[in-house]
């Protein structure tokens, strides 16, 4: 699995645990950076590789940390077939694949601790699309056609 990883001052301190689990995890590690912490950066320069990676289909999946987690989602959502969410509970991880073929995570390193973050990154890496299940499907199409009609 291709996962590229990005990350802004802000969510910097949770990187090297991250980093560490994705090796664990046997995951090939797309690191986009940061990769020392410039508290001058922004968040929309960390997260362009990052998105389009996926929206390409280099990456299967993307993590992006920030400081909340907000920027990194809304800019990681202008991009076509990327449908990113902040996420900080096991629940929403695991789910948000399940329900919704979540494909970028992020997470805002000033809201949990590294513990549930790679808890939360282990959840959201082993979660598969729920193909079993029409329902799903529809509503993925649904979305897929929204995002098309107003592109
Ligand atoms: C950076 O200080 C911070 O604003 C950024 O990491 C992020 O939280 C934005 O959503």
């Amino acid at each position: 699995m291709n996962i590229a990883f990005g990350t802004d001052h802000g969510g910097f301190s949770l990187k090297n645990s991250i980093i560490e689990k994705l090796n664990e995890l046997n995951v090939n590690i797309m690191d986009m950076g940061s990769y020392t912490i410039d508290n001058e950066d922004d968040y929309p320069d960390i997260v362009e590789p990052v998105a389009k990676a996926v929206s390409s289909g280099k990456a299967d999946r993307g993590i992006l940390l920030c400081g909340s987690g907000i920027g990194a989602s809304i800019t990681a959502n202008k991009f076509p077939r990327v449908r990113a969410s902040v996420c900080h509970d096991f629940y929403s991880a695991q789910q948000g694949v399940e329900h919704d073929d979540m494909n970028i995570i992020c997470i805002g390193a000033r809201v949990i601790n590294e513990e549930k973050a790679v808890k939360i990154i282990e959840l959201f890496l082993s979660a598969k699309f729920n193909l079993k299940e029409e329902k799903y499907k529809r509503r993925l199409n649904k979305l897929i056609n929204i995002e098309k009609k107003y592109k």
